[in-house]
């Protein structure tokens, strides 16, 4: 393979070119792994459609559902097209069969479980059926300079034989994230050998098909017009982008032995370590309370410069006072307290302040440049963050009181 051939071609899916780190390279295997139902049908029917429209002829073999159901949902998506070639198969050969015959330019197999290898051990699904499938499907990309992109289911404990095994096979590992609940999806790259690895695409999930968000920033607030206990926003980066997010706590008295701590869209270990922290370090009790933390719009959050946003929506959450308005919380919080530095920061205030946002906690020894329009305020540790916030509380109610006079 030369090296023009080799360089990415855009799928004409902008969201999913900026995870793919342009497009896709001939002969690349691409694994989209996601829970059931979360889109992955709909968003590879999409690319295989962009792929038709631009002249390049696509192969959409599913061993899931029969054409007729493809074919429905392409006609709600508006995804027909004369180039795009749709087989219901789950047979291996004959799949490959239809790749000689069709010779497309992309091929997507819906779903690498489903497929079944004449030549190897157990049922389809298995660990050696999803090998032995998915090392046929790689062989065939690379003879013949076909893109691949593979179906790959996962269940929520992840205990079914197939995208973990399949991850250090294929070229490229995107997942495909979201909660029912909400129209929001992200496809997150995993694992890339042609570009960056840590890019997300953001997509909406509608009726009538799925469409890239091209400035999902503002989508993971809630829109109010005043401020409420038990919020807190910060910003976390995602590959190249800065995305605002907003954690909600809820504190209240807890009649069990042992108290809950639900944690949704948060990493749960990382929430712990915070909720104790800030009882120990911050004076806040919480024992003999639950808490529920959680994420708004779906989103999930693992960055530990979130920490601050969590302790701080917890501690407003217990105090009933809301947080000072247009504030952003960024940091990550130790175990001594400390609130400690994370990269980025001067993107994460440049995202804020185009939303709107005036006012960012931080953490101290901030080098990075400070929009305009911005007023940071350096906290070392936990208890300096929340005198901070308590201060600009205080004044705001005082500065209320005297209007309303
Ligand atoms: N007729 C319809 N009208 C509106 N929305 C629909 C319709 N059919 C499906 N959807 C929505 O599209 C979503 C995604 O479906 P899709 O089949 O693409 O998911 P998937 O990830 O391929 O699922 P699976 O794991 O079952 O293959 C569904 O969860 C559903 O909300
Ligand atoms: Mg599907």
């Amino acid at each position: 393979m030369d090296l023009h051939s080799a360089r990415a071609r855009p799928t004409g899916v902008d969201e999913l070119d900026r995870v793919l780190g342009g497009g896709l390279v001939p002969g690349a295997v691409v694994l989209l792994a996601g829970e059931p139902g979360v889109g992955k049908s709909t968003l590879l029917l999409e690319v295989a459609h962009r792929c038709a429209a631009a002249g390049r002829r696509a192969l959409y073999v599913t061993g899931e559902e029969s054409a007729g159901q493809v074919r429905l949902r392409a006609e709600r998506t508006s995804a027909v097209h004369g180039e795009l070639y749709l087989a219901a198969e789950s047979d291996l050969a004959a799949l490959l069969g239809h790749l000689d015959a069709v010779t497309p330019s992309l091929l997507v197999v819906d779903s690498v479980q489903t497929m079944a290898c004449a030549e190897a051990e157990g049922s389809p699904g298995g660990v050696s059926q999803v090998r032995a499938v998915a090392a046929a499907l790689i062989t065939a990309a690379k003879e013949r300079g076909v893109p691949v992109v593979l179906v790959g289911h996962v269940t929520k404990d992840g205990a079914v034989a197939g995208p973990r095994v399949l991850e250090h096979l294929v070229d490229v590992v995107l997942h495909f994230e979201g909660e029912r609940a909400s129209t929001l999806r992200l496809v997150r790259g995993v694992k890339n050998r042609f570009g960056p690895a840590d890019e997300v695409g953001c997509f909406e999930l509608r009726d009538d098909g799925i469409a890239g968000v091209a400035d999902p920033s503002g989508l993971f607030l809630t829109p109010r017009e005043t401020e409420v206990p038990g919020t807190a926003v910060t910003v976390v980066v995602e590959g190249k982008r800065a995305l605002l997010a907003e954690v909600q706590a809820l504190v209240a008295p807890s009649s069990l032995a042992q108290p809950r701590r639900a944690v949704s869209g948060l990493d749960s270990a990382r929430v712990a370590m915070v909720l104790a922290v800030t009882e120990r370090r911050g004076g806040v009790a919480l024992t003999g309370s639950d808490v529920f933390t959680a994420t708004v719009g779906g989103m999930r959050v693992a960055e530990p410069a979130a920490d601050l946003a969590v302790a701080l929506a917890v501690v407003s959450a217990v105090c009933d006072v809301a947080l000072p308005p247009h504030t952003v919380a960024i940091g990550e919080v130790g175990l001594a307290g400390e609130v400690r530095r994370v990269t980025g920061v001067g993107r994460r205030l440049a995202e804020a302040t185009r939303l709107g946002f005036t006012r960012a906690l931080v953490p101290p020894e901030c080098t990075d440049r400070i929009p305009d329009g911005m007023r940071v305020t350096e906290v070392p540790d936990l208890g300096a963050a929340l005198r901070c916030i308590a201060g600009a509380s205080s004044s705001r109610r005082a500065a209320g009181g005297a209007q309303q006079r």
